[in-house]
């Protein structure tokens, strides 16, 4: 059976993008939105209050997540952006049940996994909270595409808190960076994937860490392309917004999120607190 396009004509240009993570991971997916399309209006969903969503069960990111596409999708989002790879690993087939069709969604797996299924031919690995680690979706979507490749996943579950109390930088990164990257399952791995897009907050770190030995996946990039290509491909592109609003929402405002929110935005930025 052909499959049916999606028909989003209901939808407008100047409506907002919705993007979601449970910290300020997802910045730096909104940032890399903003870089390649500078005229959207945002809206972002920082779960503070619930993180880290890594531990939690799938029940819990369940609820978390289809709460806040529901917020989204009320404030009038054109579209939905899961900028957390937890929640897409356990959660994307309810959110797309509760959106059902209405709004195009982009998560973080999916449109990487089928770029480095096509562009790499080495292994790969991917570093990761435990939750999307246990659901192993990445290594299922980058096999579907190519069965060739060999994928080694390890949970590296301490990274999330230390960027969330912004340890940049500092000693204790270093050796939790040092412990997991030396890891026996990621010894032979050609190139890797931040599977949890906190991580890429200590880009720099990681790549020192390896030298020039292990290619490093920049993964908002990707994400921001695929929502771009769909956005244009409906029409939906805001092109004419010189001025674009960027309102973030917080179910628990924090020092950090509001030091690297301010960084990647600018100071003019709305936070507001939302529990939901
Ligand atoms: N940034 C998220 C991810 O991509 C979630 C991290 C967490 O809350 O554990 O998985």
């Amino acid at each position: 059976m052909k499959k049916k396009t999606a028909d989003y004509s209901h939808l407008k240009p100047e409506q907002p993008i919705g993007i979601f993570d449970s910290g300020v991971g997802g910045l730096t997916v909104a940032k890399e939105i903003k870089r390649l399309l500078p005229n959207e209006n945002l809206i972002y969903f920082g779960d503070t209050k619930h993180l880290p969503y890594g531990d939690k069960s799938k029940e819990a990111i369940i609820e978390y997540s289809t709460k806040i596409t529901d917020f989204l999708l009320k404030n009038s989002c054109k579209a939905i952006v899961i900028a957390c790879n937890t929640a897409t690993a356990n959660a994307l087939k309810e959110v797309q049940h509760l959106v059902s069709g209405a709004v195009p969604i982009i998560d973080v797996i999916n449109p990487v996994a089928e770029k480095v299924a096509y562009e790499i031919h080495n292994n790969i690995g991917v570093i990761a909270t435990k939750a999307t680690v246990s659901s192993g979706l990445y290594k299922k979507s980058i096999r579907k595409h190519n069965k060739f490749i060999k994928v080694d996943e390890l949970a590296t579950p301490l990274l999330v808190p230390a960027i969330e109390e912004g340890f940049k930088n500092h000693p204790i990164t270093h050796a939790i960076i040092y412990n997991y990257l030396s890891n026996h399952r990621l010894k032979n791995i050609e190139t890797l994937i931040l599977g949890c897009t906190h991580y890429p907050l200590l880009i720099e770190e990681i790549k020192q860490y390896y030298g020039n030995r292990v290619r490093v996946i920049d993964s908002p990039n990707i994400v921001a392309s695929q929502l771009k290509m769909i956005m244009d491909k409906h029409h939906l592109l805001n092109t004419n917004n010189p001025n674009p609003n960027y309102h973030f929402y917080l179910s628990d405002i924090t020092k950090n999120f509001e030091k690297i929110s301010k960084k990647f935005f600018g100071k003019a930025i709305d936070l507001e607190l939302k529990v939901l």
